[in-house]
């Protein structure tokens, strides 16, 4: 049986064209959401990503505020633009790319914002928030794992999920989010033992490890969902974390790469920002 594919660049078109309607609800009542996006130097994957946000950011009518700085920025002036954004009542999310160039402390930047408008999820509050189960901004990539695998699987309650990878953007999060849909989580990383078994007793299997196709079809328990987080540029393109020819072949569903998560991280970032700019209107 070859796995049904989950089609997240669909699923995230849906979204946005949701979140376009609200926007324009909002815009009704003088209100227009505004994310703000910083980019530090020039690395191009992360101009890439900047691009793409502020076109999609402005597509569902919302206000972009893009601030490129230079490499050698330092940090005072960077801390000083996000006082500025903090302060600024036409902007409700603040994101900030990353990796940020190495002379600059990416905890202390991101601790830095108004958690109300880290639409990221990384400033130490929201990870607390979302550590013991309250009301948090929830880390856009794994959010959209999430609603891909309970638009497959209805709930997720009692399912084993293991997850491979401990990053604080993805693995960690995300194991955040199943254990609060109750499934049975398991992080896996590179020193974990025999991996292969491991993952062939989960019903779920999130890959976001960053090594192109290290998943192989035999670790996957026919019939399994996998969610596959991966973006590796390789001779062959880009391929995610699993070996996906073969992986679909035993899985139950799976997310191709590019067309599965990818598209899920901005529209969730969108999301996000609609969400901040609706609790800030009380
Ligand atoms: N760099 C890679 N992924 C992300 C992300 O989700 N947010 C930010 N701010 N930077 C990133």
């Amino acid at each position: 049986m070859t796995a049904t594919l989950i089609d997240g660049k669909a699923f995230a078109a849906t979204l946005r064209a949701r979140i376009a309607t609200e926007v324009a609800q909002m815009k009704d009542h003088g209100i227009t959401p505004g994310l703000a996006v910083v980019l530090v130097g020039e690395d191009p994957a992360s101009q890439v990503y900047v691009r793409s946000k502020g076109k999609m950011t402005r597509e569902v009518g919302m206000n972009s505020y893009e601030h490129r700085l230079p490499a050698e920025t330092d940090q005072d002036s960077l801390l000083n633009l996000i006082t500025r954004l903090n302060n600024d009542p036409a902007v409700n999310g603040i994101l900030v790319q990353l990796p940020l160039p190495k002379h600059l402390d990416e905890s202390l930047v991101i601790n830095a914002i108004d958690p109300a408008k880290d639409v990221d999820g990384f400033h130490i509050q929201n990870v607390g928030l979302l550590a013991t189960g309250q009301k948090a901004m929830v880390p856009c990539t794994p959010l959209g794992c999430l609603m891909l695998l309970r638009d497959r699987l209805g709930s997720l309650s009692g399912k084993r999920a293991v997850i491979i990878g401990r990053s604080n953007i993805v693995g960690k999060p995300m194991a955040q989010l199943l254990l609060r849909d109750s499934a049975t989580v398991t992080i896996a990383h590179s020193r974990t033992e025999n991996l292969p078994a491991l993952c062939r007793e989960a019903d779920i299997l999130v890959a976001a490890v960053g090594r192109p196709k290290m998943v192989k079809a035999d670790w996957i328990k026919p019939g399994a969902t996998v969610i596959d987080v991966g973006i590796n540029r390789t001779d062959d393109g880009l391929v995610g974390d699993v070996d996906f020819a073969a992986a679909r072949e035993v899985a139950g569903a799976i997310t191709p790469v590019p067309g599965g998560v990818g598209p899920m991280t901005i529209a969730c970032l969108l999301a996000n920002t609609l969400t901040a700019t609706a609790r800030s209107n009380g």
